[in-house]
């Protein structure tokens, strides 16, 4: 088969599209705002952009009633600051509640039944039961023109300034214990799929250069030419 996006004309009782790009994994982003109100919301939207600095984006779409901006958006934007939390599968249901719609005046934290843990560089709170957590100071907004006025995409980009690991999801040898974490990831419809099995392919090491392997392999050695000079 094949439609065209802007008539959707692919016939199916579902539109198939959010089933496509998947597994997308899940911001879970706490803000704060001005007022100090603070705000957690779950974005499927959600990746990882570069490393040295990582920068991180989320995108929503306008608020339903196509007048604002969801809080998360205008609250990073007017404070420059948010936290990631990682969204699993022993915390899926609070992620869950943490989306629905609620007035900006409505501690998110708090409806879930979650702890809030202080961040270290940035004002938002943590999840405190979510293992892994990155704060974030704002960087820019790209606006993507939707077909309708409520679907008007926000991209926030912000750029990561702190990382926590519990210690307990870090394995003997240094590395995240990914299956102990069990990341849950946005399939479409109602659907959701966690990290529950890896397999590894290692490459052909003749192929690449060491800077190269080294980076595929996340291997922590070297420093920047600015850390070497210290
Ligand atoms: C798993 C999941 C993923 C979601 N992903 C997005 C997304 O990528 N973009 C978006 O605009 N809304 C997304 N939503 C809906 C928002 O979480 C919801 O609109 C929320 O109320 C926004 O909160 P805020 O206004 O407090 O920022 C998602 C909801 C769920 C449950």
């Amino acid at each position: 088969m094949f439609y065209e996006t802007e008539k959707n004309n692919h016939g199916l009782k579902y539109n198939p599209y959010k089933s496509i790009v998947i597994p997308r994994p899940i911001g879970w982003i706490s803000t704060i705002s001005h007022d100090g109100i603070v705000n957690l919301a779950p974005f499927s939207q959600f990746n990882n952009l570069g490393y040295d600095p990582p920068y991180v984006m989320f995108s929503a779409s306008t608020h339903p009633d196509g007048a604002r901006n969801k809080d998360s958006v205008h609250n990073a934007q007017m404070t420059g600051e948010f936290v990631v939390n990682m969204a699993t599968y022993e915390l899926r249901e609070a992620v869950s509640k943490s989306s629905y719609y609620l007035p900006p005046e409505v501690d998110e934290f708090d409806y879930a039944g979650l702890e809030k843990a202080p961040s270290v560089l940035v004002k938002p709170p943590r999840v405190a039961a979510s293992p892994i957590h990155l704060e974030c100071v704002f960087h820019q907004t790209v606006v993507l023109p939707g077909y309708s006025i409520n679907n008007i995409c926000n991209v926030v980009i912000g750029r990561v300034v702190g990382v926590h690991i519990r210690d307990d999801v870090l394995t003997a040898d240094g590395r995240i214990d990914v299956l102990k974490v069990r990341p849950i990831a946005r399939l479409g419809y109602h659907d959701y799929t966690s990290v529950d099995s890896i397999f590894t392919m290692k490459i052909d090491e003749t192929a690449f250069s060491e800077q190269l392997k080294a980076g595929l392999g996340g291997e922590a050695k070297g420093k920047r030419p600015r850390q070497a000079a210290e």
